[in-house]
């Protein structure tokens, strides 16, 4: 096993527990669990996943989905519009070796894929806007009728009905976050209301994003799951009180490399924790990660390859040269990306084999 640092670590163990709890939600609660492999973005995890119960992944780029169906992988979500030329080019290779599901949220995306597929048809799936304001329609009348016009080009099937709501990741309190989790479904679960008013049927409704997955999954009505970072946790699910940091998968293990009466300095910069402090508004976060074995300790700034650790010329601290820590990343989705391969409690290397797949 190498020994040099920064390395990305996976404690496999409580990768399993994190992936057994997920399964075991969707089983009881008779969900569909898609999971999202951006944070992953492994051949070896995947399977893990399918292993455990998983109907097909979810993806946010076609570099993921090819990836993802090298692996076996038989359905594959694409959870973004496909509007250009080249990528539905490519989409349309990928249908004929996988069952794919593509999203659609305007009338110009469903004219493209429409043309594309008129003479094999592809399964779709309607977005929703449920507050974060990136991609989606808005829920309801507005989705009902792009639903309808989708329901009427040749060559789109129209299946399901989906939302992602991210911004429960700027929630500032547990109500704030519940909230989140409630209008999460409701606008998945209303919308494919309207559709059914209409005479569209809507056979899957799908909600996920990791700080609600637990809440908006038991909603009536919601068929299908779609968590990413869930399986690693970090210290932003901390922040938010979604995961302890012992249900934190990935670390990065750096070594100090210098020490000054003030301050340690470490081999880990932002090309190996990113300088990520949370997205949307979270505020939960302190430093550049945690420092497991040290939490009294803070990563006060990183430039690329150096992170620096402001120490009490006092305290004596214990840490020399050379010495290794092991960090919990702020986002273990971006911490992952920026590795080649995880380290894996098991003695294995894993690769992370989407790793860049930003296409
Ligand atoms: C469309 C979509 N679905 C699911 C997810 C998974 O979210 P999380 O990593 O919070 O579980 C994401 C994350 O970006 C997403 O964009």
């Amino acid at each position: 096993m190498t020994e040099d640092t920064p390395q990305l670590c996976l404690n496999a163990k409580v990768m399993e527990r994190n992936l057994d709890r997920l399964a075991t939600f969707a089983k009881e609660n008779e969900l569909s669990f898609r999971p999202h492999v951006k944070t992953h973005k492994s051949k070896q995890i995947a399977r893990k996943q399918m292993d455990a119960g998983a109907v097909g992944v979810t993806v946010a780029t076609l570099d993921e989905a090819e990836v993802m169906i090298d692996a076996g992988i038989p359905s594959v979500m694409v959870a973004y519009p496909i509007t250009k030329a080249e990528k539905i080019a490519r989409l349309k290779t990928l249908a004929e070796r996988a069952h794919m599901i593509v999203s659609i949220d305007t009338t110009v995306g469903a004219d493209l894929l429409s043309e594309a597929f008129v003479q094999e048809s592809v399964d779709v799936w309607l977005k929703v806007n449920s507050g974060l304001n990136r991609c989606g329609v808005e829920p309801g009348e507005e989705a009902a009728k792009l639903a309808q016009y989708v329901s009427e080009l040749p060559g789109l099937n129209l299946t399901g009905i989906y939302t992602h709501a991210g911004h429960a990741y700027g929630a500032t309190s547990e109500d704030e976050r519940l909230a989140i989790a409630k209008q999460e479904a409701e606008s998945v679960v209303t919308s494919a209301g309207r559709c059914e008013d209409a005479g569209i049927t809507i056979p899957h409704r799908s909600i996920g994003t990791t700080p609600t997955v637990f809440d908006a999954g038991v909603y009536d009505g919601v068929t299908d799951i779609r968590p990413g970072n869930a399986i690693f946790y970090d210290m932003v699910q901390v922040g938010l009180g979604v995961a302890k940091p012992e249900d934190c998968a990935v670390t990065v293990k750096a070594t100090v490399a210098s020490k000054h009466t003030n301050r340690l300095v470490i081999d880990a910069g932002s090309k190996a924790l990113s300088l990520e402090k949370g997205a949307h508004g979270n505020e939960s976060v302190v430093g550049f990660g945690y420092v497991a074995e040290h939490p009294e300790l803070m990563i006060e700034k990183l430039s690329e390859e150096h992170g620096v650790i402001p120490i009490d010329p006092d305290s004596n601290c214990p840490l020399a040269i050379n010495d290794t820590i092991h960090i919990i990343p702020n986002h273990a989705c971006v911490t992952v990306n920026l590795f080649d391969s995880y380290v894996v409690s098991t003695g294995e290397i894993w690769s992370v084999d989407a790793r860049g797949g930003s296409k």
